[in-house]
């Protein structure tokens, strides 16, 4: 027996809604509500940011090193209009390519097409928890918020 037309498109339309279905649980059981991450040490952060090497490509504001000038390579930290969250600096250590950053991509003396890939190397399988949370500690404490910029409108009242 020949299926109808009704029937094949009501099959079309159940496997439709059991994807969705199936692609909203799981987008679901990848979101980070719930994420916490522990206590971490500015010092030790401090500490794990050389050892770990970090330091051949960043400096970092208001912190001395002795292997790279302050304000060379790329700076984490410093002014920001709004700072990042541990989330953000959490996947920007573990998952360097998932976002490059504004200050990176806006560079003018690296060519346009390289700007797009970073060139940070992943740690995740030398990086232990703790001195992730400890950079990530560390890190969060370099920056300053300078909140968002108003216009100037001029004043009304005398
Ligand atoms: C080979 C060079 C290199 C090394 C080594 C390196 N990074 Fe990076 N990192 C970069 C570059 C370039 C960027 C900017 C592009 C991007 O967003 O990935 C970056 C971005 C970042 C950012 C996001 C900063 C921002 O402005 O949004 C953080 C945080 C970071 N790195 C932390 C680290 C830590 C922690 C280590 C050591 C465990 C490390 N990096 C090692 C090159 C490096």
């Amino acid at each position: 027996m020949k299926p109808s037309a009704f029937s094949v498109s009501g099959l079309a339309w159940g496997c439709l809604v059991i994807i969705c279905l199936f692609t909203s649980c799981s987008e679901e059981a990848r979101q980070s509500r719930g994420f916490h991450l522990p206590e971490g040490d500015v010092d030790a952060g401090k500490v794990a940011f050389v050892e770990l090497k970090c330091t051949q490509c960043h400096s970092v504001a208001g912190s001395e090193f002795s292997d790279i000038k302050s304000g060379t390579g790329h700076v984490i930290g410093g002014e920001v209009r709004k700072i990042k969250t541990y989330g953000e600096l959490v996947t920007s250590v573990i998952d360097p390519s998932h976002r490059i950053s504004e200050q990176y991509a806006s560079r003018e003396d690296i060519p346009e097409d390289k700007r797009t890939q970073t060139p940070m190397p992943t740690f995740n399988s030398v990086m232990t928890v703790k001195q992730m949370c400890d950079i990530v500690t560390f890190l969060h404490s370099r920056y300053r918020e300078t909140g968002p910029e108003f216009p100037d409108y001029p004043m009304l009242m005398p």
